[in-house]
């Protein structure tokens, strides 16, 4: 057991709890046993609703998936530069959050991430309703097996992170149903610059792929893609790549909607 002090909004909270805890384990037993008020949201537990990302010690991540473990450790910030080391008061843990950026704050780390959803076009396919209402009639296949090793082997060329094989996997019913984004809004807190965001973008790149070339939904997409606040406007910093929990990798799906681009205007 450790001791750690969990900061919120300027208020601190000292707890006892295991290294193999999850932040939002400490923050369920804050809630329950000193019976606080503490606003956050959630609700699988596992990775899979997107809904209980913030700022854990200053890099992006799922609440459910960061176990205080992880906390303990020199960590790389969204830069891929740097590196975060944990920090200690009285041999206590420090963990601060904080809430996600481009998100409509709600109270303490609870967000809605309205930007994110507006940033997703309707004809991208998974904001479909009629998708999602019969997502939970879909199976997971061995196909998740090959596509994790065609991860691999992108993210091996692009020096992008590769997922955690274990969370991958166990998601992978979850990526059947939403078409791999979880729309947690990690990446768009991330990511520096002001843009459409690399959701949106993600998302328009898998629906693009879905259209045919000669479709008005295709090139309505790519119109999305190449307007002003979209493709142009990432600098590469690949720090959405760095936080996303699903390797969706938005920043290799946003340079394959460059060379559509080019190829486009080579033609
Ligand atoms: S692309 Fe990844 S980080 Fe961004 S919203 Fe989707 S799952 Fe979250
Ligand atoms: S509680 Fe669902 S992703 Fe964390």
């Amino acid at each position: 057991m450790i001791n750690a002090i969990i900061i919120i909004n300027n208020r601190r909270y000292t707890v006892e709890c295991s290294e193999s805890n999850t932040v939002l384990d400490v923050l369920e037993s804050i809630r329950k046993e000193k019976k606080l008020s503490l606003h956050y949201r959630h609700s699988c537990h596992h990775g899979s609703c997107g809904t209980c990302g913030a700022i854990i010690n200053c890099i992006e991540g799922l609440m459910c998936l960061t176990k205080i473990s992880d906390l303990m450790h020199e960590r790389k910030t969204t830069s891929g530069k740097d590196t975060v080391a944990p920090q200690y008061e009285n041999g206590k843990l420090i963990i601060n959050l904080e809430p996600l950026k481009k998100a409509a704050y709600i109270a303490d780390i609870a967000v809605y991430p309205a930007q994110l959803f507006e940033s997703i076009p309707e004809t991208a396919s998974y904001k479909r309703s009629i998708e999602r209402a019969n997502a939970s009639q879909l199976e997971p296949d061995s196909s998740y097996d090959e596509l994790y090793k065609q991860i691999c082997s992108d993210a091996a060329q692009t020096q992008e992170p590769v997922p955690d094989k274990h969370v991958f996997m166990k998601n992978s019913l979850i990526r059947n149903k939403l078409e791999l984004c979880i729309e947690c809004g990690l990446c768009l807190s991330a990511c520096p610059e002001e843009f459409r965001g690399p959701a949106g973008l993600a998302a328009i790149h898998t629906a693009l792929a879905k259209n045919k070339p000669e479709t008005s939904t295709y090139s309505n997409l790519l119109a999305l893609a190449y307007a002003e606040d979209g493709i142009a406007q990432c600098k590469r910093h690949f720090a959405c790549s760095r936080v996303c929990p699903q390797g969706v990798a938005p920043g290799r799906r946003i340079q394959e909607l460059r060379a559509i681009d080019s190829k486009n205007s080579n033609t």
